[in-house]
């Protein structure tokens, strides 16, 4: 067990390279499934979710090489259709295995996910647009166990944007027979860059980043070599430190476009921010403006920069409002906040932060991944020393994140956990 120690206050600058996203990297490791053949992915980050989904690939019977942020999935050989509890229950995302089998075996057996820190995070959606499509589903001791002839193209409409389900019936959807439809699909940067890769594979999808995506199923996918998307959330985070911290800091290697509703609300806190192609510069002096916003399916507000943001909104002048409307226990990690000092009171899907003038350094614990980089966050914010436990779910979706954080300025290092 492992805690960041963090000795603040300090004031981020230079610059910080973005790596591959880990939402896209995920699924697009599952998406080779679906590729009788080698499938090359590059910009891949190097993370503890990436190295788990290789053991779920490897579990199924695929191999998985890895040389720095370049991997090779070769799935020609036979699949076996079980994702385990144990894989499964580390990693949520390895129920987005359940479209890819169905459609390439035509039965898939996945323990069921279950809830997180953030919330219930149920697979209706999941399973009602695949059994749409044919596939037959038996839910016991555990595990969700699906079989389908070949998957038959139909029009799915979706209840909410669902990240997850786009994924799972847009993959399925792709070797199915005929045409699909998804309304109401998630938009969000990685499920485009998901069908990007997968039309570079043989697959036809149109409606690409769009809230109607069509899909003509095909009988076979190709190899293909695909280059993952920037992080935009990673990106964010950072971008979100430089205003904490009063700093000036560059991103590299990022997307501005993905980033936009996270950096207009930077610029309203006081930000100043230059876009510039693969980059972008954020500048700030004094303490934030208060300002209220509301987390939403893309190109709404993030709600994985919720918490971040919740750590910039603690030292406003003044009040704000944060409203979360994506999963319903996020808020979780403000106790551990206001252990820092924060004045935040949660009433519902609502958060009222009174902002303070600073922080104070307090030994904190990490819920799951990014209210982990927020605690962080706040960390380098406080007056004195910040020790985050629970590291390890930060080390889930940041790469390299000491090093990136020194490389700024911060005095932040990982120690073996004292409690
Ligand atoms: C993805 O989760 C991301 N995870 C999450 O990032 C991200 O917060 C989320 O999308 C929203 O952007 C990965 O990509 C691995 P959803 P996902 O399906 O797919 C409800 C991070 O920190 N819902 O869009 O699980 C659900 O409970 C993680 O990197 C149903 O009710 O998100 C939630 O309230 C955290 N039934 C809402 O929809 C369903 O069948 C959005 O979930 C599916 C979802």
């Amino acid at each position: 067990m492992r805690s960041y120690v963090i000795d603040g206050p300090c004031r981020l600058s230079g610059e910080v390279r973005i790596s591959g996203a880990k939402n896209s990297t995920l699924k697009l490791m599952v998406a080779a499934l679906m590729v009788p053949g080698e499938v090359v992915l590059e910009r891949v980050p190097q993370i503890t979710d990436v190295d788990l989904m290789a053991e779920v690939l490897e579990q199924l019977g695929a191999s998985v090489q890895r040389d720095g942020s370049r991997l090779v999935i070769d799935s020609s050989g036979d699949l076996c259709e079980e994702a385990p509890y144990e894989l499964v229950t580390k990693m949520r995302a390895s129920i987005q295995v359940l479209g890819p089998l169905l459609a390439r075996l035509g039965h898939a057996r996945v323990a069921m996910p279950g809830g997180d820190a953030i919330g219930s995070r149920p697979i209706d959606m999941h399973l009602r647009g695949l059994e749409r499509m044919g596939a037959r589903f038996t839910t016991e001791h555990g595990y969700v166990e699906g079989a389908s002839e070949r998957l038959q193209g139909v029009n799915t409409l979706l209840e909410f944007p669902s990240v997850g389900a786009t994924e799972n019936i847009l993959m399925a959807a792709v070797l199915a027979q005929g045409r699909s439809v998804i309304e109401n699909a998630a938009r969000e940067p990685e499920i485009q860059d998901l069908c990007a890769f997968l039309n570079k594979a043989g697959a036809h999808i149109e409606g690409v980043g769009t809230p109607t995506i069509i899909i003509d199923g095909v009988d076979e996918l190709q190899p293909a070599k695909h280059a993952i998307v920037p992080d935009r959330i990673e990106a964010g985070t950072y971008a979100i430190a430089a205003v904490a911290t009063q700093g000036d800091v560059t991103l590299v290697d990022c997307e501005p476009a993905h980033l936009e509703l996270p950096l207009m609300k930077l610029e309203d806190a006081g930000a100043q921010i230059d876009r510039g192609d693969g980059r972008v510069r954020v500048r700030m002096e004094g303490r934030p403006t208060t300002l209220d916003l509301v987390t939403l399916p893309f190109p709404g507000f993030p709600t994985d920069l919720q918490p971040p943001m919740m750590v910039l909104l603690s030292q406003a002048r003044g009040s704000s409002i944060l409203t979360e409307n994506v999963f319903e226990s996020r808020f979780l990690f403000v106790d551990e906040l206001n252990r820092m000092g924060a004045h935040i009171r949660v009433e519902g899907h609502h958060a009222v932060i009174r902002g303070v003038e600073q922080l104070s350094g307090a030994p904190v614990r990490s819920p799951d991944i990014r209210a982990g980089a927020a605690l962080v966050l706040g960390g380098l914010c406080a007056d004195g020393r910040t020790e985050v436990y629970d590291a390890g779910h930060i080390e889930r979706g940041y790469e390299r994140f000491v090093d990136k954080l020194s490389g700024l300025g911060a005095g932040v290092k990982l120690e073996p956990a004292r409690y």
